[in-house]
């Protein structure tokens, strides 16, 4: 057995002690997480405290200083894995949607399935086509990502991850960079995934979305997690002074700023 295959009964993620620095900032103090099959896990906090950081190590853009991580029970920090075949299995979507330029929808969806898991041009399209059509962008497979909304870039970078048929989807702010009327387009697309099965790990700012999907929330500040559980919980009754304060900033930022807390 490969040190990179599924293990049937691991949990999607596993974190354990996971540390990162960066020269002499720690940015991650030590996280354990899990992520179970099927799990939409909302990652909240305020900003620098390590949500991106701790989604990249997940499929080891960034090197953590120390801890495990596996994915579906395959040990991404294990130096010895085939780490590219783990990383076919994780679907990552940016906040800036990371389309390539020169291609059109299309071509960005069918590049990396041909290149990575070698299907011919014709299959790959066909999958390609299939994913614009769940994205609801049937009519755009033409159309170069200048071309493109916002909101209909991300959908084509969504359709893209999912043209690789990953077994999780991570998202980093995935509607942050959005005019607002463009956002609920792709969080209506997040949620369909999520109804799905897709197993996703999700740093929004998006508290609607956040309460609907999530089965769960983490909110993290200063490179821990301070708190975590159903969205009710946490956000509708957050039991530490932090993640009032910072949920009282995003929910009504002109009552925190008179200091209402
Ligand atoms: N490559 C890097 N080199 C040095 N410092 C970094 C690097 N990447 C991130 N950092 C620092 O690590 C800290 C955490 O950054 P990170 O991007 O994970 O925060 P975040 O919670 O995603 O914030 P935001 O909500 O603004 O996206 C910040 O202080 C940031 O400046
Ligand atoms: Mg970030």
């Amino acid at each position: 057995m490969d040190k990179a295959d599924t293990h049937p009964g691991a949990p999607a993620i596993g974190i354990e002690g996971l540390r990162k620095s960066f020269g002499d900032l720690e940015v991650l103090g030590g996280i354990d997480l899990t992520v179970a099959r099927g799990e939409v896990v909302c990652v909240i906090g305020p900003s620098g405290s390590g949500k991106s950081t701790l989604l990249r190590c997940v499929n080891m853009l960034e090197e953590p200083s120390a801890g495990r991580i596996s994915v579906a029970g395959a040990e991404v920090t294990d130096p010895d894995v085939d780490i590219d075949r783990v990383r076919r299995r994780i679907g990552m979507v940016f906040q800036s949607f990371n389309l390539f330029p020169h291609l059109t929808a299309l071509d960005n969806l069918t590049i990396a399935q041909r290149r990575v898991l070698g299907r011919s041009r014709p299959e790959a399209e066909k999958v390609a086509r299939a994913n614009l059509v769940r994205v609801g962008l049937t009519d755009k497979e033409a159309s170069y990502p200048a071309q493109l909304s916002g909101g209909q870039q991300q959908r084509v970078a969504i359709a893209r991850a999912l043209s690789m048929e990953p077994e999780l989807m991570l998202f980093d702010e995935p509607t942050s960079a959005l005019d607002p009327e463009l956002v609920g387009d792709v969080l209506a697309v997040m949620r369909q995934l999520a109804d799905e099965g897709m197993t996703m790990l999700v740093v929004t700012h998006e508290m609607s979305f956040a309460r609907e999907v999530a089965d769960r929330v983490v909110f993290m500040d200063e490179g821990a997690v301070v708190e975590q559980g159903a969205p009710e919980q946490v956000i509708g009754n957050p039991q530490h002074r932090r993640t009032r304060v910072f949920l009282a900033r995003v929910l009504d930022p002109a009552a925190a700023e008179v200091g209402e807390l």
